[in-house]
């Protein structure tokens, strides 16, 4: 191509339609001002937003020649729409709006990790019929193409497993309360004051957004339909500054996992706390940055780090799927290049695993009464789990109670809540004992 401006390649423009203009939308909007220019290059024609639907944004607070409305049906009930870009959040009203968009023949680009991790079965099937695109790499680890990693880059791949940070405001939590020893509120509300964190906290801290972007990139490595309501998800609200001190002195770091496994003859998913060796390059990566560490049959493990939150970051990965749109309508398709999933079989017979049949290594930190004997009880329970010890750390904090804190070998789940619950049934067990799974990815 020349260097005559990209307006001038004169191919008819893609007409843009935003629903939803906070952080995510309103950055998706900037982004495709400030670099329309060398997008305009890359797809052929110019990209252009012509109507954006929200419930707060006024003309006169941007400088558009789009027509502005509250309601985001008038977007995809308008003709001249091409791709909708749903950046409302949540279910109500945005299943209805990307429903009705894709009933409409408009492709949709989401960043809505909810609702394709838990409705996104039937708006693909939606999708499908109508020959449309329904675009969502946004909705997982913010600006890492993650997505595109799984389904295209690797698509030789039969994925065993992959790994990932994938909440920013959890990992931001974390590594404040390990390096600067913070306490975990005060954290959260700069993350929230910093745009990272959901409308709702809870998602973040409890694992929730998480899960719903484990979900999707499960179903993208195994081929298996979105399945939420399967996802095993514990948060970090209960981990404490002691914990992570603890970790240290094992050599390892506290991060917020997001853990998919092919295993035996079904599939683990699972978001927690875990303990990973601090030599990983996983477990030193900090702050808002997320990172997806995926081992595939024939590439080994490859590992995709980056933001993972805020504004510009996500609307890097929303353009993405607006460029990759435009692209396929200009070269005439009639209808998407790629599966959704990235399978046109699916692997409907692998099933979800319960926590409960996984296995792994576990840090537990058990209060005991400082008397003698008592280490000789846990480890006897222990045994009789068939659960062995790798690590022990016993110290003093109090006059009255010692944290046990015990590194074990690879241990079923269903073996370790029965041995928990023995260990807490002992007189000198002072309180709940602290489990947190160890994963060291040399596999
Ligand atoms: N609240 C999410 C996070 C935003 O902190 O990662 C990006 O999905």
């Amino acid at each position: 191509m020349n260097s005559e401006s990209a307006n001038s390649i004169n191919s008819p423009s893609i007409k843009i339609g935003i629903c939803g203009f906070g952080t995510v939308g309103g950055g998706s909007y900037n982004l495709l001002q400030n670099a329309g220019d060398e997008i305009s290059r890359r797809v052929g024609c110019s990209i252009d937003v012509v109507r954006i639907a929200s419930r707060s944004l006024k003309l006169e607070d941007i400088d558009t020649t789009a027509i502005i409305s509250n309601d985001p049906f008038d977007v995809v009930n308008d003709p001249d729409v091409d791709i909708v870009i749903e950046t409302i959040g949540g279910f109500d009203p945005a299943f209805e709006v990307v429903h009705q968009a894709l009933a409409n023949g408009k492709h949709v680009v989401t960043a809505n990790k909810a609702l394709i991790a838990e409705r996104g079965n039937e708006l693909f099937a939606v999708a499908e019929e109508n020959s449309v695109t329904l675009a969502f790499e946004s909705s997982v680890a913010g600006g890492i193409p993650i997505i595109k990693a799984l389904r295209e880059g690797l698509a030789a791949n039969k994925i065993d497993w992959l790994a990932g940070i994938i909440n920013g405001t959890g990992n931001f939590i974390l590594t404040e309360m390990a390096e600067k020893q913070r306490q975990f509120a005060d954290v959260l509300v700069e993350a929230q004051e910093l745009g990272y964190a959901e409308a709702d906290p809870t998602f973040d801290v409890e694992g929730i957004d998480a899960a719903h972007k484990l979900t999707i990139m499960a179903s993208i490595a195994f081929g298996i339909p979105l399945q939420f309501d399967k996802t095993y998800t514990e948060g970090i609200s209960r981990i404490t500054p002691e914990d992570i001190g603890f970790a240290k002195q094992l050599g390892y770091r506290v991060k917020h996992l997001g853990i998919a496994r092919r295993s035996g003859n079904g599939v683990e998913m699972r978001v927690h706390p875990t303990l990973i060796p601090r030599k990983r390059l996983l477990a030193r990566v900090d702050g808002v940055g997320n990172a997806v560490l995926v081992h595939g049959h024939a590439v080994g493990s490859t590992l995709y780090n980056g933001p993972g939150a805020g504004a510009d970051a996500t609307a890097s990965s929303v353009i993405a799927d607006v460029i990759d749109i435009a692209r396929q309508k200009l070269a005439g398709l009639s209808k998407p290049l790629l599966p959704a999933l990235g399978y046109l079989s699916m692997h409907d017979d692998l099933a979800v695993l319960p926590i409960d049949e996984v296995e792994t290594e576990f840090y537990l930190r058990i209060p005991v009464n400082d008397v003698v004997g008592v280490m000789a009880k846990i480890s006897s329970i222990l045994q009789d789990f068939d659960i062995s010890i790798e690590a022990v750390i016993q110290k003093e904090l109090d006059s009255k109670t010692v944290p046990i804190v015990i590194l074990t070998h690879r241990a079923l789940e269903s073996k370790l809540n029965s041995a928990i619950a023995a260990i807490e049934a002992l007189s000198d067990v002072s309180g709940e004992v602290m489990r947190i799974r160890v994963e060291t990815f040399d596999d």
